[in-house]
């Protein structure tokens, strides 16, 4: 295959197959990579690409997120992560990623307003709680709340009905926390504690997680900007994996509800959103700082599948912004909660320094990614270990929401169907039981 460009650094015109004359379009982005549309290479060459993981493959074109993954940068709708941070809150940022544009005075009130007014869940959602053991993980049951959803909203699930988009949209960034909160009091068996109204989104969210009927409930300021903070950085990152699942589900028309909550079971893989309770799982594992070279032994060991939670990511090769604009708000949170000399952040930065010493880490560029503050600082404000996802899915949901209605406005949607390398036996004759001989099982 050749590639025809024009000078260096400028636009590359198309990538020929081979055949004089027969050439793929290239596509061009705003920022990044310029991607050659190989929608024609199976006519043109009767060949495919072949790309597990999709890592080197575009699979749609969006306008809402964009990571450059070499110098560490994340823009929301072309904002800086840290500059969304410090101006603004979680449904600023809500706002934006949703529409493209920041609200104004008139619409963050209308917007705030009808959030508020969609916190709570249907009394029959209570319920379904009931189902469930007191141990479940509260990732399995958000999956079935948030799936079960759907099941009380038959008049809205028109997904080519912008009102119906809208309506599904503001109830789920609205019923998110308090569905997460619900999960972890169904845990604790505590009674469920009921959204305010008076409160800001991250506010709440910590109202619904730690107040009790019994007294008062206020959180430290420092929790509340740290979370808002977290909830803004966790909000959306591109074709992740578990907004590709959002994309794929919904690509086949399945309801927005269905469509999160699969969000959710992709967002629960250790490798994905399920890091941050991992990071506390290996800091916790480590238990003193002269364990800390076993565990970095056991993560650089080819032979053994241990990964250092919290570090790597698929994208950045430099250290994630996320994580620097959430350093410095950990330190505020510990300083506010009076741990800044908890022996379980000194172990966390004596980690992370090694780790950014270590070569096998710089080597690779593996540093400290988005998960790796996010854990310490809601573990410091009191969230258990199994809710560190759950408030990662809050969070994203506002970015899953945005990339299905981002899919479902787009001309080109097509439902997910992507092709395979068949490596299996090729077409044989029936063996009848009696001449069949023993094979090992695949499954079992
Ligand atoms: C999130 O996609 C997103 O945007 C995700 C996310 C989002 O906002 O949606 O950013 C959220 O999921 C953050 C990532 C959280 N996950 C973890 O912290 C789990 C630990 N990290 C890794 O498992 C890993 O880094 C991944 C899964 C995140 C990325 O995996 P890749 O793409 O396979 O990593 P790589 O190709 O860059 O790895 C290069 C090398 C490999 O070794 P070699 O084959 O070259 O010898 O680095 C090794 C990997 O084995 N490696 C690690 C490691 N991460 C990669 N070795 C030890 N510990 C690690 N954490």
């Amino acid at each position: 295959m050749k590639v025809t460009s024009g000078a260096p650094d400028t636009r590359v015109d198309s990538v020929e197959l081979g055949r004089a004359g027969e050439s793929l379009p290239v596509l061009q982005p705003t920022l990044g990579s310029a991607m050659i549309d190989v929608r024609g290479l199976h006519k043109g060459s009767g060949r495919y690409t072949f790309d597990p993981g999709l890592t080197n493959t575009g699979v749609c074109r969006s306008a809402i997120t964009y990571v450059d993954g070499e110098k560490g940068i994340l823009l929301y709708r072309g904002y800086p992560i840290d500059t969304l941070v410090e101006h603004c809150d979680y449904l600023d940022v809500a706002w934006l990623l949703l529409n493209g544009e920041l609200p104004t005075a008139v619409q963050k009130e209308r917007f705030v307003t009808d959030i508020t007014y969609h916190t709570m869940v249907h009394e029959q959602i209570h319920v379904i709680f009931r189902g469930f053991r007191r141990d479940a993980h509260p990732m399995a049951v958000m999956c079935g709340v948030v799936g079960a959803l759907s099941a009380f909203y038959h008049e809205d699930l028109d997904i080519f009905d912008a009102t119906h988009r809208k309506n599904a949209t503001h109830r789920l960034i609205a019923k998110m926390p308090t569905i997460a909160a619900m999960a972890h009091k169904y845990a604790l068996g505590q009674p469920f504690a009921y959204p305010r109204n008076d409160a800001s989104y991250a506010h709440n969210f910590l109202h619904m997680m730690f107040s009790v009927p019994c007294e008062k409930y206020e959180p430290p300021a420092a929790a509340v900007r740290a979370l808002n903070a977290i909830l803004i950085v966790q909000a959306d990152h591109e074709q992740n994996a578990s907004t590709f699942t959002v994309r794929s589900v919904g690509s086949s028309r399945a309801n927005p509800y269905a469509a999160i909550a699969a969000g959710i079971a992709s967002l629960w893989g250790p490798l994905h959103g399920g890091a941050n309770e991992g990071v506390l799982q290996t800091l916790d594992e480590i238990g003193t700082v002269d364990r800390i070279p076993e565990i970095l032994r056991r993560a650089k060991d080819k032979n053994d599948p241990y990964r250092l939670m919290g570090f790597g990511h698929r994208v950045y090769k430099t250290y994630d912004p996320r994580a620097k604009v959430l350093r410095e708000f950990c330190y505020e949170v510990l300083d506010a909660y009076g741990k800044r000399d908890d022996p379980f952040l000194k172990m966390a930065m004596e980690l992370e320094r090694i780790a950014l010493e270590d070569d096998y880490f710089m080597e690779r560029k593996l540093y400290p990614n988005v998960d790796f503050y996010s854990g310490i600082i809601l573990r410091t404000i009191g969230f258990p270990l199994p809710m560190f996802t759950p408030q990662f899915a809050v969070a994203r949901t506002v970015g899953w929401a945005a990339h299905w209605n981002e899919m479902v406005a787009d001309p080109e949607m097509k439902i997910v169907r992507p092709r395979q390398l068949y490596i299996g036996s090729p077409e044989r004759s029936f063996v009848p039981v009696g001449e069949r001989i023993g094979h090992e099982p695949l499954v079992g």
